[in-house]
């Protein structure tokens, strides 16, 4: 079964209430940061958006009708910097630790990705997941298996998505048939991205699934690939849980810290990726952000794990460039909705208030910057990749009343973030292609 996408005729338009960052709202002053516009144009042509602006001051080019999207929403296509597509199948599997429970339920699963028609069957649900719950942009980690990478694409083709994806490294530390060798992993994925980097809006990522199951050889072996194939990814974890922490000092004694591990490795960097960095000092968040290297925070997997509550705030301020990943099968939803309301939570767990458009912020913009595509795609502004997601706030009668209710954009977007679900996703734009479409929409 294979999804076929529209392409709606280009150029087309979108007229209504939009959502965009103006600032980065951790360093803008509170009230900057947030674009609204109550009646807007998006105005699409060859996959970019050509214009975006009050529709009273901008064009609708000659003989294009405006698509009026009455009550929803329009926002930036949202990013997903983290996430385990072979893990779909066990979400929500309970009682564990970071460590127990990559033992007991992850690695078994990600072991029948052996067989390619699991690897195809997953591919073609998380893609379709994607699109659905508003995400065009994501980062994805595959099995060891390299044919799981080659089916997470082909799923995607004709999407409009944009992927970001790799073959998981391991070679030591993982059940017999989940390893690979340190020369064999990086072969398998130097093809993958003589396959597939660049190939449309796909794009590979060395992937060392983290120094636990890492061999010193394969690490230096990952660094060289990704030093001599500049412009691809580098994706990891770092600092997730303390039975973690105290594996690693192990497994490499004499570094300073979990990311000097990584750092002796060459392995930080503009498009370096690391996922969680909860237990992080100060030094190790200087040395990430003078690196260039990012941080994707994983609200709802953190929560399930129980691994710690990460700071947003103090990793901002060292400037550390971070998005938020769903890290799905620990994460416990695809829906970045939901994991900007999670970000809210655990950020009041620390005692912080984040707004609205700090949590729209790591979820598009922001994103983008983790990832380097700042200037493709994360807004809603001329020249960027059109990546839209529209948003129905009365997907439900719940919905429709505290929508209702909201004094302001911030309160509405606020509302959304925690009541909101996939169900709220009306319609998507992955590169100006229609990657969902609600069947039937609400009146
Ligand atoms: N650390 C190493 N592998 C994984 C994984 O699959 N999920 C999470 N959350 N952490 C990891
Ligand atoms: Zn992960």
């Amino acid at each position: 079964m294979r999804r076929v996408y529209m392409i709606t005729p280009e150029p087309f338009a979108l007229r209504g209430q939009a959502a965009f960052l103006r600032r980065d709202p951790f360093l803008a002053a509170p009230g900057e940061a947030l674009g609204w516009e109550s009646d807007a144009r998006l105005v699409v042509r060859h996959g970019r958006i050509e214009a975006f602006g009050p529709a009273a001051h901008t064009l609708l080019p000659a003989g294009v009708p405006d698509t009026p999207l009455g009550h929803r929403v329009m926002l930036p296509g949202l990013i997903d910097c983290h996430v385990h597509y072979p893990q779909l199948g066990v979400m929500g599997a309970m009682g564990h630790g970071l460590l127990p429970w990559l033992e007991r339920y992850t690695f078994p699963a990600e072991r029948e990705l052996a067989d390619p028609a699991v690897a195809h069957e997953l591919a073609r649900y998380f893609v379709a997941e994607l699109a659905r719950n508003g995400t065009t942009t994501a980062a994805v980690y595959g099995s060891v298996h390299a044919h799981s990478v080659d089916a997470l694409f082909e799923a995607a083709q004709g999407s409009g998505l944009q992927l970001i994806a790799g073959k998981s490294l391991m070679d030591r530390n993982a059940p017999p048939g989940l390893t690979d060798d340190a020369r064999g992993g990086c072969a398998d994925t130097e093809a993958l991205i003589g396959r597939w980097h660049g190939r449309g809006r796909f794009g590979c990522a060395v992937t060392v699934r983290f120094l636990g199951t890492s061999s010193p050889a394969q690490l230096e072996a990952a660094a060289d690939l990704w030093r001599r194939h500049p412009g691809t990814w580098l994706q990891s974890h770092l600092a997730e849980d303390q039975d973690e922490l105290a594996l690693i000092a192990r497994l490499f004694p004499g570094t300073r810290d979990y990311t000097d591990a990584f750092d002796r490795f060459g392995l930080l960097g503009p498009r370096a990726l690391f996922g969680h960095g909860i237990h992080l000092s100060d030094r190790e968040r200087a040395r990430l952000a003078g690196s260039g290297s990012a941080l994707a925070h994983c609200p709802t997997s953190n929560l399930f794990l129980g691994s710690g509550l990460f700071d947003a705030v103090a990793a901002r301020a060292a400037g550390v460039p971070v998005g938020l990943g769903s890290d799905v099968g620990a994460g416990t939803t695809l829906s970045l909705l939901s994991t900007m309301g999670a970000a809210y939570q655990v950020a009041r767990l620390r005692g912080a208030t984040l707004t609205p458009a700090h949590l729209l912020w790591l979820a598009t913009a922001g994103a983008a910057q983790a990832l380097d595509l700042g200037g493709r795609t994360g807004n809603l502004a001329a020249g960027l990749d059109a990546d839209v997601a529209v948003l129905d706030p009365r997907a439900t009668p719940l919905l429709a009343l505290r929508s209702a209710r909201a004094r302001d954009a911030s309160e509405l977007l606020g509302v959304l973030m925690i009541c909101a679900d996939d169900r709220s996703v009306q319609q998507v734009f992955a590169g100006g292609r229609v990657a969902w479409q609600r069947p039937d929409p609400p009146g």
